[in-house]
């Protein structure tokens, strides 16, 4: 299977229309809002809304650093921890798109939190502090997720391991000027992604409110590589639209990137639900 995740367009058919039906049931039997003393009904766990979520977000970093930095590179394409500056014309390197997400989560009015960070960390103020270096020391000898509840702030907290998916993020983080480790291989636990939420539970529209947000936050910052595109001189600038930089000197639009992450994305989602709907 390629990056962009090819497949035939019948079995995104299926799998769309079954996501769909699965949300139609969601919310058909979504709680109604409170009256009186009616109890809520929660659809799921808090943990279980934010381990859907690292997933989704998983497949847009995979895709965003294999498809388009990886292969981008080798037509040309240039990324920059200095992006956002008005003179460099560049698109963001992938924890600097993560970061853009999580600004939009903040500006926005779903109280999710996202944060990348790692006890060697390139820059500093991604040293994970207090409590999540601790569970992060545990994840190290684990290598599995750790979900515990900030009780001062009354939240959630899920870490999700961060892997060197890809020889970019290894040979990139080693070579780094300001690292503070330079023998990161392949497979490696790099950080984590760590998402916070209030309370312990989630209603489904809750869990679709963070799931658009997400989203949201995603096609934005594709808007924003976009338009630094633009810019470019026209020799240097590839072509917009239903072609990915795997195929010559090209970039996907926003639908179009987006909807390979759906796709890739949404027989887990549609999995991941199903079960939760059984055991409720
Ligand atoms: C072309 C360079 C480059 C590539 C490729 C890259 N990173 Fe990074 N990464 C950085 C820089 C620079 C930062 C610090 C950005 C900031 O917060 O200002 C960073 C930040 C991070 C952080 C937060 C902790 C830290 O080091 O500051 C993690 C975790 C991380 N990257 C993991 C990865 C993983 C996993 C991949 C591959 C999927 C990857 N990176 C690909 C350059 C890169």
């Amino acid at each position: 299977m390629s990056l962009e995740g090819k497949r035939p367009f019948k079995f995104w058919i299926i799998i769309g229309m079954s996501f769909l039906l699965m949300l139609a049931y969601l919310l058909a039997t979504a709680p109604e809002p409170l009256v009186g003393s009616e109890e809520v009904k929660f659809a799921m766990s808090t943990e279980e809304a934010l381990t859907l979520l690292a997933h989704e977000n998983d497949v847009t970093r995979t895709l965003y650093t294999r498809a388009i930095v990886g292969k981008g590179k080798e037509q040309g394409l240039q990324f920059s921890e200095d992006w956002q500056h008005q003179e460099v014309i560049a698109g963001p390197l992938p924890a600097l798109f993560l970061r853009g997400v999580a600004d939009y989560l903040t500006s926005s009015d779903v109280p999710l939190g996202l944060y990348l960070g790692s006890d060697f960390p390139i820059e500093s103020s991604n040293r994970f502090q207090g409590k999540q270096a601790e569970e992060f020391k545990k994840m190290r000898a684990d290598g599995k997720p750790k979900i515990f509840r900030d009780e001062v702030l009354g939240e959630t907290i899920g870490m999700y391991p961060d892997l060197a998916t890809a020889k970019a993020c290894v040979s990139c983080h080693n070579d780094h000027e300001n690292t503070t480790k330079s023998d990161w291989v392949l497979g490696d636990l790099m950080g984590a992604t760590t998402w916070s939420y209030p309370g312990d539970s989630v209603t489904t529209d809750e869990f679709l409110s963070m799931l658009l947000a997400y989203r949201s936050g995603v096609a934005e910052v594709w808007e924003r590589y976009l338009e630094e595109v633009e810019q470019l001189e026209e020799e240097a600038r590839p072509a917009v639209g239903e072609k990915w930089p795997s195929s010559g000197f090209n970039l996907p639009n926003a639908s179009v990137f987006q909807d390979s992450v759906a796709s890739q994305s949404s027989p887990y989602l549609v999995n991941e639900l199903t079960k939760l709907i059984d055991s409720n």
